[in-house]
């Protein structure tokens, strides 16, 4: 089958980033067929931090997370306009590999979502070279293992398939997974909401260690997890950043007044 490729046609063809965040959009806009789903978004991601995309469903958070990494592109009518850079490269010029960008953006999904194989497989399933050895890759995976916590809990059944692992473990998995690969950003979209509250502050706590070393942007519809984890803030609505900002001027002095509704009852009238 021939690859489906999206509608750039639009895009700037020689856009220039201005240097200051990690991801830098400028005036992104995405829509699939004539329907415009991202409108003119701008903002920059400041490295080492965790930036949470809040917003009511529906909002767009899972069609910018796809858009970065350009998991959108496969959709039939999908196209991009304005201007998206990740480390200053344009992530929708033709010269971007997005195999190689998805090296550098790694993504957690809502649902675990484990493969039929042993856990070291599934730990070590992104690398381009797996060694043979069943030793070897057991040892492989144990660094990554260990990252999300989940070593003293398998070390004795690396084996086993990964769908016998609770939720949570599944989960924990699915970041040493996207660990493992060593990206640059990692992107996680609602990675607690089919958890338990231990599991969901397993998680919490794994990301504020992680942000120590690498760039994390969290989609999250659990206004508390923003408030304990975030460092800043983009409030989605309708396609639309309605604010954006640090944590700590969003929560206690929101501008806008869609933003004081939204974090206080979650309505919004966008
Ligand atoms: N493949 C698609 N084709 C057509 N419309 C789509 C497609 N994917 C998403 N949409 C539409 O884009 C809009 C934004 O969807 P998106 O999944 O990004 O929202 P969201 O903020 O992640 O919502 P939720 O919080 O429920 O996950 C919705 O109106 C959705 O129906
Ligand atoms: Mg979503």
């Amino acid at each position: 089958m021939k690859p489906f490729k999206p509608n750039l046609k639009l895009v700037h063809p020689k856009p220039q980033p201005t240097g200051r965040g990690l991801v830098e959009a400028n005036g992104f806009s995405v829509s699939i067929d004539k329907t415009l789903l991202l409108k003119g978004l701008s903002f920059q991601l400041v490295e080492k931090q965790l930036t949470c995309i809040i917003g009511p469903s529906g909002s767009g958070k899972s069609t910018l997370l796809r858009s970065l990494n350009r998991i959108n592109d496969n959709i039939p009518g999908f196209s991009a306009t304005g201007q998206l850079f990740y480390a200053g490269e344009n992530i929708y010029s033709p010269e971007m590999n997005p195999v190689e960008l998805r090296r550098k953006i790694g993504m957690v999904f809502q649902k675990p979502c484990v493969f039929p194989q042993s856990i070291v497989d599934n730990v070590l399933f992104g690398l381009q070279k797996r060694p043979r050895c069943k030793k070897d890759r057991a040892h492989l995976s144990m660094q990554p293992l260990k990252d999300v916590h989940l070593w003293d809990e398998v070390a004795h059944r690396l084996h086993d398939r990964a769908d016998t692992l609770s939720i949570g473990q599944q989960q924990r998995l699915c970041i040493a997974r996207t660990l493992a690969i060593q990206p640059d950003l990692i992107m996680l979209d609602e990675p607690t909401s089919s958890l338990d509250p231990l599991s969901t502050l397993a998680i919490e706590s794994l990301l504020m260690e992680l942000k120590v070393r690498h760039n994390i942007l969290l989609v999250t519809h659990n206004i508390q997890q923003a408030r304990r984890i975030a460092d800043n803030i983009i409030f989605l609505c309708d396609g639309q950043i309605v604010e954006q900002g640090r944590k700590e001027d969003i929560f206690t002095h929101p501008k806008k007044t869609q933003t004081r509704n939204y974090l206080d009852n979650q309505l919004c009238d966008c």
